[in-house]
């Protein structure tokens, strides 16, 4: 029989890690240093040589780049943070990466979706954050695309989001007079420097460089236990434990990429209802992953983002059904859409209910709002 206080709901993740999973790893590392084992070399997501899963810098965003990406010098980021904001890139559309993904809301828009250029109608999916976007294998709701370099020509070239046309991109930003400048400066090797191939370069060397682990949760988990309330540390264990989040959300990114390696990214499939009217549920009809391959167990999965800076995100899910993290967590305590009494034959989601209190649904969104850490934001 398991001892009180160490059976599974009860158990205190959150001290056993800053107690004893993080200083036995600083001494295992210690260990490593002092008996001259090597560091593995190969380039990893987690860095080889970092003191444990929670310090600073553990993750390394250029595991997910491509070979020929740009380095992150200061040049190279300011030049992709003003292609970021430059609607020029959309054409006529007027629309810039920033229009949608707005640096004061955590790079959303606060949408449920944002407005399509085609008809008079709405994009398929709500706007995902871009903080820790970088520390992911691939991108988008539906994972099409792995790299942030395709990523930004995806974006562009739709019809529906920017309506521009990436190879005409360079010949507009020489008329405008400072991007030549920009451009030589971040690109000095380059005999050509303002191209298409640079242009796609820049701007996701800028969106990889929003990594942002340095929330009061993080600050706790190294240490640091000033900085949290005891509400918030509930809501972790539960987080970990009874409400089952943390077998998706993987810590510590909290997202689909999938420890140890964090080289690989899951999808699941929740059975999103399309409206938040839970007396009468409808499943949403976007098929996700499975309108890339046809794969019939991919109907309706999408990749797990992360809950980091979620409290800055709404509204919620690939839909943007929920505009509440209260309503999200109602939707987990009732099983998703299949405990709702959805047909989702191929629900990964558990359907059971979760049976968590008021006062613990509470203190999960409390948690939630621990991992906030978007330096564009005063909060
Ligand atoms: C009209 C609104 C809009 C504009 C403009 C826009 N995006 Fe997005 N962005 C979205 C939406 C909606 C999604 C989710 C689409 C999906 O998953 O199918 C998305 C997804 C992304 C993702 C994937 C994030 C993830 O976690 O999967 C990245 C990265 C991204 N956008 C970067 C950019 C960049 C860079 C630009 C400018 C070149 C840009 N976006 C312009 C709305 C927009
Ligand atoms: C079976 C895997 C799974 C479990 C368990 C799970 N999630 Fe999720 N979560 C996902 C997926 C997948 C999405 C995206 C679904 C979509 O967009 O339709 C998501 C989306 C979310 C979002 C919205 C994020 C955004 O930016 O829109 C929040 C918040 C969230 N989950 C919190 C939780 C909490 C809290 C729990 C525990 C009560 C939990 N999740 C349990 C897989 C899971």
């Amino acid at each position: 029989m398991a001892a009180p206080n160490q059976d599974f709901n009860s158990f205190d993740r959150a001290r056993f890690f800053v107690r004893y999973f993080n200083p036995a790893l600083a001494s295992l590392r210690q260990a490593q240093v002092q008996l001259h084992i090597p560091f593995v070399a190969a380039k990893r997501a987690l860095r080889a040589d970092a003191v444990g899963y929670f310090v600073a810098d553990a993750f390394d965003a250029s595991f997910f780049a491509p070979a020929d990406a740009a380095a992150p010098t200061p040049a190279v980021l300011a030049l992709g943070e003003a292609l970021f904001k430059e609607p020029v890139l959309s054409g006529k559309a007027g629309r810039s990466c920033a229009s949608c993904h707005v640096p004061s809301r955590a790079y959303t828009d606060g949408l449920k979706v944002n407005s399509s250029l085609l008809a008079d109608a709405g994009l398929e999916r709500n706007t995902p954050t871009l903080l820790n976007a970088a520390l992911q294998p691939d991108q988008f709701y539906d994972s099409r695309v792995h790299y942030l370099e395709d990523q930004v020509h995806a974006v562009v070239s739709n019809k529906a989001e920017m309506g521009g046309q990436l190879s005409e991109a360079p010949a507009l930003l020489r008329k405008k007079g400072t991007y030549a400048k920009l451009f030589a400066k971040a690109f000095a090797n380059d005999k050509q420097p303002l191209t298409e191939h640079n242009i796609r370069r820049a701007v996701a060397t800028y969106v990889r460089s929003l990594v942002r682990l340095n929330s009061r949760f993080d600050q706790y988990l190294r240490g640091d236990t000033t900085v949290v309330k005891p509400q918030e540390i509930l809501g972790f264990n539960l987080f970990m434990g009874k409400a089952q989040c943390g077998t998706c959300h993987y810590m510590p990114l909290f997202s689909g990429t999938v420890p140890p390696l964090y080289d690989k990214t899951e999808s699941e499939v929740l059975g999103v209802p399309a409206t938040a009217d839970t007396l009468h549920p409808k499943l949403d009809g976007d098929q996700g992953k499975f309108l890339l391959y046809g794969v019939a167990h991919q109907k309706h999965a999408f990749k797990t983002p992360t809950v980091r800076n979620a409290a800055l995100t709404a509204p919620y899910m690939h839909n943007g059904v929920y505009q509440t993290l209260e309503q999200v967590m109602d939707f987990y305590n009732k099983g998703g859409g299949a405990g709702m009494g959805l047909d989702v034959p191929t629900q990964t989601l558990a359907e059971d209910q979760l049976n968590l209190t008021q006062t613990e649904q509470q203190a999960i969104i409390a948690f939630i709002k621990s991992l906030s850490d978007a330096r564009e934001v005063a909060y």
